[in-house]
């Protein structure tokens, strides 16, 4: 990989999204044979700065970075010297003086990841910037995908749900159409980015479409947090006629897949019986979260071992 950082899909070519995707098929089989000590990043230090909440990403990046004998430090926002008011570009300097090697960071607005990464020497890796991009959870959906199928290319991929304040339809949509997928999304109108289709997407006019000889169905979270009121009446409501189950999930190929980012508001974009029935890829998603961020990890300080 020849990028200095990991800021989105929208500007990372084919060729270094299949590197990343050949190595992270690697280590995710050395992760199902419980191997968790490598030295790919032996001698090196890796930061995650969170600005908001996670679980699964926050925690992959750092398991991706200690099975890989990295030192690792976490910094959340909100019990750092950012509650001082210390801006992005002095913690970012800061951070670099401490001879860090990589940065991961979490932000609320789109473009900051961008903006730590023309501040500091160390690899800077996007983990979500507000509804811009969230590069390594579209890989690791794609890891998920390519092992399920055996490749991308022809996948019928829908995803229903919150697609307006989404960063990972973005990634996705971005990552997917290069490696020959065909994206399709459906959500309310009101939960639609009025140009996606100009992005790529092909869009819905309702679920069926969405679904119908899909080989896979990923449900997006309602990201309560963003909405402005009036975007849909009430979450059952938006559960019985946008969110996806039994009924509708019948329309996909035989031996479609269904997955999602996670967190997910159970019986709301999902039903329970889907989330936890056989089609579900959701644990595997998480696997595939540790192996692709090894990779990237790995990729991006590779040429300074
Ligand atoms: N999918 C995802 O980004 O989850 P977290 O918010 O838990 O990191």
């Amino acid at each position: 990989m020849t990028q200095k950082d990991v800021l989105g899909l929208r500007d990372l070519s084919a060729a270094d999204i299949t590197e990343i995707l050949d190595l992270g098929m690697n280590m995710k089989k050395l992760l199902r044979q419980n191997i968790k000590k490598l030295p790919h990043l032996q001698g090196k230090s890796v930061t995650t700065l969170f600005y908001e909440n996670s679980t699964r990403t926050r925690c992959s990046f750092e398991l991706a970075a200690k099975y890989m004998g990295a030192h690792v430090v976490n910094i959340a926002a909100a019990t750092s010297s950012v509650q001082k008011g210390e801006t992005l570009v002095d913690t970012g300097k800061t951070l670099d003086a401490m001879r860090n090697d990589v940065i991961v960071i979490r932000h609320p607005m789109g473009g900051a990841p961008k903006l730590l990464a023309e501040t500091v020497k160390a690899h800077v890796v996007n983990a979500g910037d507000g509804m811009n991009e969230h590069p390594s959870q579209a890989l690791l959906d794609m890891l998920t995908m390519r092992e399920h199928f055996g490749g991308i290319a022809g996948l019928k991929v829908a995803i229903l749900g919150d697609i307006s304040h989404s960063r990972v339809a973005k990634s996705n949509l971005f990552g997917l159409t290069k490696l020959g997928a065909e994206v399709r999304m459906f959500a309310p109108r009101t939960l639609l980015p009025t140009a996606i289709d100009k992005m790529g997407a092909k869009v819905c006019a309702s679920r069926e479409e969405a679904v119908s000889g899909a080989d896979v169905v990923m449900g997006l979270r309602i990201q309560l947090e963003r909405q402005h009121a009036g975007n849909f009446p009430s979450l059952g409501e938006y559960a019985k006629y946008y969110g996806v189950n039994e009924g509708v999930l019948r329309a996909a190929k035989p031996n479609a897949i269904v997955m999602h980012p996670g967190p997910v508001n159970r019986g709301v974009e999902l039903t329970s019986a889907l989330i936890d029935g056989d089609m579900s890829r959701i644990e595997d998603q998480v696997l595939s979260g540790i192996a692709v961020r090894m990779a990237i990890l790995f990729l991006l300080t590779k040429e300074e071992v």
